[in-house]
């Protein structure tokens, strides 16, 4: 493609972004396209010459389009979101055109010297301490993969990096029953094994018990194990539980054991100082992640990871090859090793776009506005009859499920999952669902960028008839 052309080419591609964008409300929100449906109108093999853009694009518009649930929807309301804004794509536009790897400093001086100031920036806005130090990783699974084997370093005395793992059932980790699978995932790459997980019970607010955290700690000490690391987490996926950082992280402090919070969706509440409780007790926490990609209307990928000890991450992770020397290494921050990854895509541009374009008071009034609208779905649903909220809604995700009259157990379940099947059928909205204590519950998550007080009502409203008129 010729530079002109790219030029042309680009306004069309912004006028389409534009337009999607002013229309989204008109596409279903979870796509409606059968398995096999999408694949069956690709070719077998690839073009041998170039097409022009204008059929690349036709194809985008009829085959790709289509097939794609439209998470920027403001009737998104399905798992956590995964949030854009136009100054968030603006800034990965011209990251992918720049098209730096921004392994070490002298790779892009600006990418790392950004990355740093804005991390700074974001550990200030949410109320984190001056102690810790931010990198942007690509994932909350990646964060907490690289506090898993930093943590797992430190309790060996940093020897398991280079002798590898000798005690097999040695080192114990613990997270409570509601912990997100990630840290499962981690567990089994750091090489502990999920057997050496211990998933501590949880209070009727779904939140970690401490007390049965220590006692798990205890028993492993006694059995001559090793415990190395805790995952609190701050907003749990199934019902954004807050686990007591306070007593959590004063059973670490006692015995020597790392502790990372998991704060993928919730962190992002920090922006608001009325929320700041939920970190009380961060002078005991080692790491800490949340994602601006969830939340804070930077768009995916955008992981933020802290650490209060950054020489542990770069002990853990830094390799020196010759050919990634540089002569600056000894004066500048080389985040090549502060994780798994050596590549790094320019991500601090976005953040960077998106806190200025917006200001914190301006990312407040937003996240403040979906803890607001949540808060009176979740009054209306309890003064509903027939609905009941299955959780506390300390932030903007609802659980709730239809209870007619006379409708138990298994019953009551395969009701409420045919509701959620037929509400996504209608494309107006999605939802998802999780278990909590066995029962099956709908999941309504107020966090979209676009959302208003309009698509939670008309959402609400539909979700009561099509449970009304179902049975
Ligand atoms: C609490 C929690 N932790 C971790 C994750 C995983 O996030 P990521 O997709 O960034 O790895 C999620 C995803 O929703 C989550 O809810």
């Amino acid at each position: 493609m010729e530079l002109e052309e790219f030029r042309r080419h680009g306004h069309e591609v912004i006028d389409w972004m534009v337009d999607y964008l002013e229309n989204i409300e008109d596409y279903p929100v979870m796509s409606q396209v059968a398995p096999g449906a999408v694949a069956d109108q690709l070719p077998d093999s690839p073009p041998s010459r170039g097409e022009p853009f204008e059929r690349i694009m036709a194809d985008f518009q009829s085959i790709i389009v289509p097939g794609m649930t439209h998470w920027q929807n403001p009737s998104f309301f399905a798992y956590f979101p995964a949030n854009s804004s136009p100054p968030s794509v603006l800034a990965e536009m011209l990251t992918a055109t720049m098209g730096a790897q921004c392994m070490v400093w002298q790779t892009s001086p600006a990418a790392a010297e950004l990355e740093e100031r804005v991390m700074e920036w974001l550990r200030d806005m949410i109320g984190l301490p001056r102690g810790f130090a931010g990198v942007i990783q690509d994932s909350a699974s990646t964060s907490t993969l690289c506090s898993l084997l930093t943590a797992r370093e430190r309790v060996s005395n940093y020897s398991t990096n280079q002798d590898g793992l000798t005690g097999g059932d040695d080192i114990t980790a613990y997270c409570s029953t509601e912990t997100h699978s990630s840290i499962e995932k981690g567990i089994r790459i750091a090489g502990i094994g999920s057997d050496n997980l211990r998933r501590v019970p949880v209070d009727g607010n779904y939140a970690m018990v401490p007390d049965d955290l220590e006692t798990a700690i205890e028993d492993d000490k006694a059995a001559g194990r090793t415990p190395a690391c805790v995952v609190a987490t701050i907003g749990t996926t199934g019902s954004t539980a807050i686990d007591p950082l306070k007593s959590i992280g004063d059973i670490c402090s006692e015995h020597g054991v790392w502790l990372h919070v998991d704060a993928a969706l919730a962190g992002t509440a920090l922006l608001l100082p009325e929320f700041r409780w939920m970190i009380e007790g961060i002078e005991n926490v080692d790491s800490f992640v949340f994602n601006p990609h969830k939340w804070m209307f930077t768009n995916f990928d955008c992981s933020a990871y802290f650490v209060r000890d950054p020489e542990a991450l770069i002990r853990t992770f830094q390799i020196s090859p010759e050919y990634l020397k540089t002569g600056q290494d000894r004066h500048v921050k080389n985040y090549r090793d502060w994780g798994v990854q050596l590549g790094r895509r320019f991500r601090a541009l976005k953040l960077w776009f998106v806190i200025r374009s917006y200001g914190v008071e301006g990312l407040r009034g937003m996240v403040r506005e979906h803890i607001r609208l949540a808060g009176k779905l979740s009054e209306r649903i309890e003064s509903c009859e027939d609905f009941e909220l299955m959780a506390p809604v300390p932030l903007n995700t609802i659980c709730f499920r239809y209870r007619p009259p006379g409708v138990e157990g298994e019953e009551l379940n395969a009701v409420n999952a045919d509701l959620l099947e037929r509400l996504n059928r209608t494309g107006r909205l999605y939802l998802t669902h999780t278990k909590l204590g066995g029962k099956f519950i709908l999941r309504l998550v107020v966090g979209q960028t676009y959302v208003e007080r309009r698509h939670v009502e008309s959402a609400w409203d539909l979700i009561v008839d099509t449970a009304r008129s179902g049975r």
